[in-house]
């Protein structure tokens, strides 16, 4: 498969960034970690991946501003912004659970126009472009065809200790599982989006999620054939920080389950 040089520049930086993230996790009881806020981690696996990120980025397109989970924003040439979480997953690395990612999209005059997510434990590589269609290394990606929501499986994250409305989620909780095959909770919300483009959940929605958890995987989404809004139904999803994802029918099915759960 051909790829474009823009997408070579990401897949090589997620690669080297992710054979450190590999090795680190190898010996993950000796990582220094420390707390942002409650229940929410960040060790040195995760600054040393952003590091690595970083120098590959800049090095390839010296012009182009970041935006990054640990480090913040750097500005650029004001049209190319690269949003990178350089370990999307913390909390399952550290507990030696192998669901964690890598997710770098590129924005270009405030458009997603790129998107790659990496797990280094699995060896699977998202790609995908804007025009050009997502992939699952070389496999091109489809999302799910299910309509009928009795038949689906509907991935989530979960609001954590300190953070976000628990009584709501609870609520969203009971009436997508009432209606539905199961519901999933895997711990990478890059990752969840990436399964949802590749056809493993039929659909996925969370809250309280920031920009880099989800540019990426919104790329993927869209290139899969997927329809992706916020919880509004809008485009914006990198403002609001919710997502609501799946095919055209379960999208709006998802949508108005989630509407009765907060009627
Ligand atoms: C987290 C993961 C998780 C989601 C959290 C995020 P991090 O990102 O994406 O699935 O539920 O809201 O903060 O902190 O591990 O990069
Ligand atoms: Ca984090
Ligand atoms: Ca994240
Ligand atoms: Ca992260």
């Amino acid at each position: 498969m051909a790829r474009s040089a823009l997408l070579n520049v990401m897949v090589q930086a997620v690669m080297k960034a992710g054979r450190r993230l590999a090795r680190d996790f190898g010996e993950v009881e000796n990582l220094q970690v420390s707390r942002k806020g409650p229940a929410d981690f960040v060790s040195a696996a995760d600054r040393k991946s952003e590091e690595i990120l970083f120098n590959e980025l800049q090095k390839a397109r010296p012009g182009y501003g970041f935006l990054m989970e640990e480090s913040g924003t750097t500005e650029g040439d004001g049209d190319n912004r690269w949003i990178v979480d350089p370990l999307d997953g913390t909390t399952n690395f550290l507990h030696g659970l192998p669901i964690f990612s890598i997710s770098v999209a590129l924005e270009r005059q405030g458009t997603l126009v790129a998107g790659v997510i990496y797990n280094p434990v699995s060896d699977e590589l998202y790609t995908a472009e804007r025009g050009s269609g997502a992939f699952l290394n070389d496999r091109r990606l489809r999302v799910a065809t299910r309509h009928d929501l009795a038949d689906c499986i509907i991935g989530t994250g979960m609001p954590r200790f300190g953070y976000g409305d628990h009584g709501k989620f609870l609520k969203e909780l009971a009436t997508v599982m009432g209606e539905t095959a199961g519901v999933r909770r895997c711990g990478s919300a890059a990752l969840d989006l990436a399964w949802t483009a590749a056809g493993r959940f039929d659909g996925f929605w969370e809250r309280a999620l920031s920009p880099w958890d989800i540019a990426a995987g919104i790329v993927l989404l869209r290139e899969a054939g997927g329809f992706v809004t916020d919880l509004d139904g809008r485009d914006r999803m990198l403002e609001a920080g919710n997502i609501c994802a799946g095919n055209e029918d379960i999208h709006r099915r998802l949508m108005a389950l989630l509407k009765k759960a907060s009627g």
